[in-house]
């Protein structure tokens, strides 16, 4: 009975002290300033959206007392759905929008990480510290990401269009064999180019680096008809693609 009591105590300050630690108090942070009553799941999807919204930006880590539901949700049905109907509406333009030319310059360009291939498996053994740019690359040239199927079904159908596929990815040069093989060995193969980034693209900002691709694209005569990515900083910038199109990212951010 005693060791019992011991036990739930230890539980309930267990509890506690993650939820201290986490700045997550139940006497003054789950109200908002409008004072709404919300639970920590609500504080985060919030705190998720806003992220997708592009109102959040340049967060470094996923706040502490998140990095569990961030955890879930990147494992969810919820994700899957999200990302799927991201894929739909990609589908949707390419049928009704896209007037293909057909002369070799029709293009569609998409990302490599959490676009093509996931880093989930990566993430979920470094939940909640601090991105080290060492060890994912490690973890990238095991060539062992898994491929996100949507992407694939999409990277297949625009394939089967004509189009020609440029992998433009904020990975550096010296993982290029590495990603050739782990596209390949999950079943992304027949893309036109795969550009990486070279060590005088690393002064720069990852989204002037993909702006200045989209530049040399486009005087090389090439269409881009939609960029698919998964951050911000593949998306924005000029030139632009006739259309963007994002998939949710909540794990980290690249400007
Ligand atoms: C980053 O990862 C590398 C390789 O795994 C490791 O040697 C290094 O100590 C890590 N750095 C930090 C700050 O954790």
């Amino acid at each position: 009975m005693a060791a019992r009591a011991l036990f739930s105590l230890s539980l309930s300050l267990g509890i506690l002290i993650s939820l201290c630690s986490a700045d997550w108090n139940i006497l003054n942070s789950q109200r908002t300033r409008n004072g709404v009553k919300i639970s920590l799941k609500n504080y985060c999807e919030g705190w998720r959206m806003n992220v997708e919204l592009h109102n959040i930006r340049e967060f470094e880590v996923v706040p502490e007392e998140c990095v569990e539901y961030v955890g879930k949700y990147m494992r969810s049905t919820q994700y899957l759905v999200d990302s799927e109907r991201a894929v739909e509406e990609c589908m949707v333009y390419l049928s009704t929008s896209c007037s293909l030319k057909r002369d070799g310059r029709d293009a569609w360009i998409f990302d490599i990480d959490d676009t093509l291939l996931s880093t989930v498996p990566y993430f979920k053994k470094h939940q909640g510290e601090k991105l080290n740019a060492t060890s994912l690359e490690e973890w990238m040239s095991k060539a062992k990401a898994p491929a996100l199927e949507h992407s694939l079904n999409l990277f297949n159908e625009i394939k089967a269009k004509g189009i020609q596929i440029i992998l433009v990815s904020s990975r550096r040069e010296h993982l290029r064999s590495a990603t050739i093989d782990n596209l390949v060995n999950v079943g992304f193969h027949g893309w036109s180019s795969l550009v990486l980034r070279r060590p005088e693209d690393e002064l720069k900002g990852v989204q002037s680096y993909k702006a200045e691709v989209r530049e040399k694209l486009v005087s090389g005569g090439y269409r881009i008809w939609a960029i698919l990515g998964d951050q911000y900083s593949s998306i924005q910038g000029l030139p632009n693609a006739k259309r963007t199109f994002k998939l949710p990212n909540p794990l980290y951010y690249i400007s």
